[in-house]
């Protein structure tokens, strides 16, 4: 079974942690690397870890680890991967995978030199709700795709000094919540043509709000993200015949797919 290192005792990684235990993924949780022992302990008695680090350095140094968790924040995502790599572990890493494309080329290649498994976190893409609206867009229920729509927009209760506004750990709408609607549009209208977009910005220096629009030769998707205002976490993907409402966006669970007479063709829930 897979041993996994996990570094960053955070929220997320919480949520990994419980996951892995339910037996979610073939791995067993092996060991916490955080940047204090006392923390590293607690987490580790919480999720039954092995082995408990004070230091990340100090887990990249064990041989017996096969995949390491990546669950720090984003700005950090860049160098933690660039040395772990050193130590040729293979990785996931948390969304967004760096801060731009540049970085993660980088990232990418040293991976390829490596020879190890490298990826992101992005789990929506592999929801059952997802995989079901694709099969029936392939087998042509509402046609071809011209316009989709995806907002991920919320208002976090939390101060100015969280990485949500801080520049330096990669804050800002577009690299926290506005990645999903963008891979909503990558994954059911594919790479766009051009894109135009409109920024609102914060005091702190990070993007607070944006409307990205995806222009395709035949089609628009049009991507909303914000860490100031609320809308319903959902997608709308129309084609020509027929169209596409994704509930609850990144974390969905359920989708109605209605055909060119306006009809319900079908309501998905995932039920597993
Ligand atoms: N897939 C999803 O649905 C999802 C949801 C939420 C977040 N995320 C992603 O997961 C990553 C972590 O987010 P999170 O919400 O878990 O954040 P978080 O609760 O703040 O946890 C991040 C952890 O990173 C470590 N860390 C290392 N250097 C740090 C620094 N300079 N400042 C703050 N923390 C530092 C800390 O762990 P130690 O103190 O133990 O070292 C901290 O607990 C982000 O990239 C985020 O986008 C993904």
């Amino acid at each position: 079974m897979i041993k996994i290192g996990v570094i960053g005792a955070g929220f997320i990684a919480n949520k990994f942690c419980e996951a892995v235990n339910k037996g979610e993924m073939d791995g067993k949780l092996y060991a916490i690397g955080s940047r204090g022992l006392k923390k590293a302990k607690e987490f580790k008695q919480r999720h039954r870890f092995i082995k408990a680090y004070g230091s990340y350095q100090d887990l990249y140094n064990d041989k017996d680890i096969d995949l390491i968790y990546l669950a720090t924040p984003h700005g950090l995502h860049y160098n933690h991967m660039m040395e772990i790599l050193d130590y040729k572990k293979n990785i996931i890493c948390e969304k967004p995978f760096t801060l731009n494309a540049k970085q993660a080329k980088e990232v990418f290649n040293k991976a390829k030199d490596k020879n190890v498994f490298i990826m992101e976190a992005m789990w929506t893409r592999f929801l059952p709700t997802i995989r079901e609206v694709k099969k029936l867009i392939t087998e042509d229920i509402i046609g071809d795709v011209v316009k989709l729509e995806a907002d991920f927009c919320f208002k976090p209760n939390k101060n100015d000094d969280n990485r949500l506004f801080q520049p330096k750990l990669g804050g800002g709408a577009l690299l926290d919540v506005g990645i999903y609607p963008i891979t909503f549009a990558n994954l059911f209208m594919g790479r766009p043509k051009n894109f135009d977009s409109e920024v609102k910005m914060y005091k702190t220096g990070v993007d607070i709000a944006e409307t990205i629009y995806y222009n395709y030769p035949d089609g628009q998707a049009i991507l909303k993200a914000a860490l100031n205002y609320e809308l319903p976490l959902e997608a709308r993907i129309s084609g020509t015949k027929g169209k596409v409402i994704i509930e609850g966006l990144h974390e969905t669970e359920s989708a109605v797919i209605y055909d060119e007479k306006r009809q319900t063709y079908k309501t998905y829930t995932n039920t597993t």
